[in-house]
């Protein structure tokens, strides 16, 4: 078959990587793609969706695989399907998961899935009494996206009123932040559930944990996410069950039942305090670097894993994992995340140990061809993910990779996968 990926970072290229080792998949094509996906199919162009579903309809693409947030929320999957083309992906009300806090946060309360306690409000009075009445620190949301921006961890309740006052006037977020949700903080450790559903059906994914702060030992900005690592022991069978039982499954049978089914990827961002698991948020995509890692562990080909998640086939399907590890570390370029670097050629040597050849590879993003030559011309500029039969070689391997490769101003974490390996050395 032939297949149109929709993106251009990492996550893409790391599905177009799955797709390429896969027997039923004929052509790859990206769009927009980066500098890099040539290596792994063709890059496409367009205006807009209708002409990208033009693009579909006239090379006869079998599946289109729509990897972030932005085609989703605008409406891709309804305007493909409208022309009978396959997607996978979740229609523009679907996507409202991850569109707006404030729906989601809703969906959780009617739906009894455990989630911090709220507010939603575009009043600064009801905003400051509800951060009176919590402990610090307290959580301010702007509603709508804000390119990953719009989360404030207030360590006094003073700094929440001014963020939430910020947001409400408009002044942080324009439109996004005129409507707030305010929540208790829950203190525990995070983890990235993945589900995959056909808006009945569902199977999840190994659980993964990315590393969102820039700089070792949890420090720094938060940025998009600087390594991950799956699946990860932080999670017990009790839990899992936990998380299927109160979270995964009531997420996919409430949307049936509003009338939203929900189709694509359900990435549910949870905090688990003393083993209990919490919904922080949802996202209607995989993760980046997670889907790096994900990808990799797949032993069932991806196109049969999409194609029967777009076509509501998904109870037909075994899905099976390799019994591996992955580990995946972000490179990112010198200015990240405050601001653009310089672009930077990337210079990858000759990789002879034919071990690390075998375990390691490179997820490629923020990247651009120029001249013929590969620089790094995004923040996140690529992804070196290593895969052994335990978090440790995985990660060894990883960070192997990352010493052949170079570029001016390149940063990573030397950190990823610690919580995993705190109490091993
Ligand atoms: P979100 O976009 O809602 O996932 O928030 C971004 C990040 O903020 C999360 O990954 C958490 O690290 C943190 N966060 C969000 N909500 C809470 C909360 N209620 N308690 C503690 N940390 C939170
Ligand atoms: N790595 C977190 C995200 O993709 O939102």
């Amino acid at each position: 078959m032939d297949v149109l990926v929709v993106g251009s970072g990492g996550r893409e290229y790391s599905i177009g990587l799955a797709l390429k080792k896969d027997p039923n998949v004929n052509n790859i094509y990206f769009s927009p793609g980066n500098g890099a996906t040539f290596q792994l199919g063709q890059n496409v162009k367009t205006e807009d969706y209708e002409t990208l579903a033009d693009f579909a309809e006239e090379k006869g693409i079998d599946l289109t695989i729509v990897g972030p947030e932005a085609p989703l929320v605008e409406g891709i999957v309804d305007i493909f399907r409208k022309r009978g083309l396959t997607i996978f992906g979740p229609t523009q009300k679907a996507a409202l998961l991850e569109g707006s806090k404030i729906y989601m946060k809703n969906f959780l309360a009617r739906h009894n899935i455990p989630t911090a306690r709220y507010i939603e409000t575009d009043s600064f009075e009801e905003a400051s009494a509800f951060i009176d009445s919590l402990s610090e620190p307290v959580v301010v949301k702007a509603d709508g996206l804000c390119a990953g921006k719009g989360v404030i961890i207030a360590q006094t309740k003073e700094e929440a009123k001014k963020a939430a006052e910020e947001m409400l006037s408009g002044k942080s977020f324009g439109e996004a932040g005129k409507r707030v949700v305010v929540e208790e903080y829950l203190d525990g450790f995070e983890l990235s559930v993945f589900a995959i559903s056909d808006g009945e059906n569902y199977v999840i994914l190994p659980a993964a944990q990315d590393h969102k702060r820039l700089l070792d030992g949890d420090k720094g900005p938060n940025t998009g996410g600087m390594g991950a690592y799956a699946p990860t022991p932080l999670i017990n069978e009790e839990l899992s069950r936990k998380i299927e039982e109160r979270i995964i499954a009531p997420t996919i049978k409430g949307m049936k039942e509003d009338g939203t089914p929900f189709e694509g990827v359900l990435f549910a961002g949870l905090m688990i305090v003393d083993n209990e698991p919490y919904t922080l948020e949802f996202n209607v995509r995989f993760g980046d670097p997670e889907c790096e890692v994900l990808m990799p562990l797949m032993k069932t080909p991806a196109s049969e894993l999409f194609m029967k998640a777009a076509t509501k086939k998904l109870d037909e399907l075994n899905i099976e994992f390799y019994d591996k590890y992955a580990v995946g570390v972000v490179m990112a370029s010198e200015n990240y995340p405050y601001g653009s670097s310089k672009p930077a050629e990337i210079i990858v040597d000759e990789i002879v140990h034919e071990e690390l050849k075998e375990h390691a590879h490179i997820s490629y993003a923020g990247v651009s061809l120029i001249e013929g030559k590969l620089f790094a011309t995004g923040g996140r500029v690529l992804v070196c993910v290593g895969i052994g039969d335990s978090i440790k070689e995985a990660r060894d391997y990883a960070y192997m990779l990352c010493g052949q490769v170079h570029f001016a101003g390149k940063k990573f974490r030397t950190d990823i996968a610690y919580q995993a390996l705190r109490d091993k050395s």
